[in-house]
């Protein structure tokens, strides 16, 4: 079975890492890849936003299924193309992506199926923006209603700063078309979660919960960038909150996506609050997160390409997938300067370890040359430990970290810090002198559910 995965990043290395564990023994593609990732697979010259390259990449070989990783292709419509040639392809299609590459669609949907979500307004006119935000004070939050790399949601702690981000997003284009409009957003105030699940237009797989760290300095402080750092599962969602999730949420997503006539096929990502009032959505993605996926493939139990192939050919109904009762940290390796400008180019020692066992080191930004790893990007590597409890898996995480180095190499030293205070407070010490008790095991996924009206 030939397979292509579209994208470069530690999110396709994890993929690619994954998938290559099937004993369907497939042979891997992957376009661009990277050194990493050229490990375990062919990689090829073409970007991740030629698609018309990759179509004829893969009717040429007879590519069995693309799997792709990045939202960029998703809006160009990649997967409408490959389905019109034929070819099986794992992700939704232009129209259904728009629950993550139009924010004003997303809100609109989220409305339309009451699903809980923050009270926003849409804006066209940067005065009128502006006016609301003054007579709706702040905090609150500023989103760019297209792909912004991450980087179009603003939360404001005051008016002014507010009223420069949308002038930034309208007027100065800082996000070039993708700011023609804008939501402005309630502030929610709560813990953050990632729920991914599998789509196959009507079914839906939940996997293990998430947690990622956005922000560049520890205490979740400074600028977002793409995800400096991921443990699962996350135990802020129990069993209760799973089940909450999945009633409010992601039922009726998918089947509000079905009958509205775009149903979603790929992987869906809720991005969630736990407010007071219940988990609420942050946002949607419609593609695996990064580096959510380095803490979520890494505890499957399961043939992931067999899920893969289930959600393309609308079969998911009836699995049980297992996870692995372990806990899973992730810890990103950055250039100096990332999420601004920085250096490429340097060489990167310490690669062949020595690792404890259950340590993989996801490639993200790096490139072979000469025979020596060259950092190559912003978020260079992405390195992830399992352990029997969250601790264990931040001490061995920090081994491997310690390691490997590049000049400049920045990462978090608090990388799941909630996890591990949640721990202390939940030893089994402190159960017995009664201090705190875990209401409930984490909710750890598993069974498909059907969309049922
Ligand atoms: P988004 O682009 O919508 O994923 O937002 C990026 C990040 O901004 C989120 O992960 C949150 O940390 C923060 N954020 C977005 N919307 C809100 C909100 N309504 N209230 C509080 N924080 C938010
Ligand atoms: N880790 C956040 C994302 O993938 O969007």
């Amino acid at each position: 079975m030939k397979i292509l995965v579209v994208g470069g990043g530690g999110r396709e290395h994890t993929l690619v890492w994954k998938i290559a564990q099937s004993p369907m023994a497939p042979q891997i593609y992957a376009a661009p890849g990277n050194a990493g990732i050229s490990e375990l697979a062919q990689c090829l010259p073409i970007p991740a936003m030629d698609v018309d390259g990759l179509l004829a990449f893969a009717r040429q070989k007879r590519i069995d299924l693309t799997v792709v990783g990045p939202e960029l292709p998703l809006e160009q419509g990649i997967v409408d193309k490959f389905r019109e040639a034929k070819l099986t392809i794992f992700g939704p299609s232009r129209e259904a992506a728009l629950l993550e590459t139009s924010k004003v669609f997303a809100k609109d949907f989220m409305v339309r199926h009451q699903i809980p979500t923050a009270d926003y307004s849409v804006f066209t006119s940067s005065d009128e923006a502006c006016r609301y935000v003054q007579r709706h004070g702040a905090p609150v939050v500023v989103k760019t209603d297209g792909l912004a790399a991450g980087k179009g949601s603003i939360v404001a702690e005051t008016v002014a700063d507010a009223q420069a981000a949308i002038r930034q997003i309208m007027e100065e284009r800082a996000f070039g078309s993708a700011g023609e409009r804008v939501v402005v957003e309630e502030f929610m105030e709560g813990e953050e979660a990632s729920i991914l699940a599998l789509v196959d237009g009507e079914n839906y797989l939940t996997m293990i919960s998430a947690q990622d760290h956005k922000r560049i300095y520890e205490g979740d402080r400074g600028p977002n960038t793409g995800g400096m750092g991921a443990y699962a599962p996350a135990p802020v969602i129990t069993e209760d909150v799973m089940a909450e999730v999945e009633d409010r949420i992601l039922r009726p997503a998918v089947c509000g996506m079905a009958r509205e006539g775009y149903p979603f096929q790929g992987v869906l990502y809720a991005g969630l609050m736990m407010t007071k009032a219940g988990p609420r959505v942050v946002e949607f993605n419609c593609r695996f997160g990064d580096p959510e996926t380095q803490v979520i493939l890494p505890l499957l139990e399961h043939d992931f390409l067999e899920l893969l192939l289930a959600v393309c050919d609308g079969t998911l109904p009836g699995r049980q997938v297992r996870w692995s009762s372990a806990a899973a940290v992730c810890v990103v390796m950055a250039s100096a300067g990332y999420p601004g400008q920085y250096q490429r180019g340097f060489a990167i020692q310490g690669l062949g370890g020595p690792f404890a066992e259950d340590v993989m080191v996801f490639h993200a930004g790096t490139r072979m040359q000469d025979a020596q790893i060259l950092t190559d990007g912003g978020r260079v590597l992405g390195v992830t430990a399992m352990g029997a409890n969250v601790q264990e898996a931040v001490s061995r995480v920090y081994r491997a970290v310690e390691r490997i180095s590049f000049p400049g190499a920045y990462f978090r030293g608090d990388i799941a810090h909630r996890a591990l205070a949640r721990e202390e407070r939940f030893s089994p010490d402190c159960v017995a002198r009664g201090v705190g008790q875990d209401p409930r095991p984490d909710g750890r996924g598993g069974d498909s559910s059907h969309c049922s009206p």
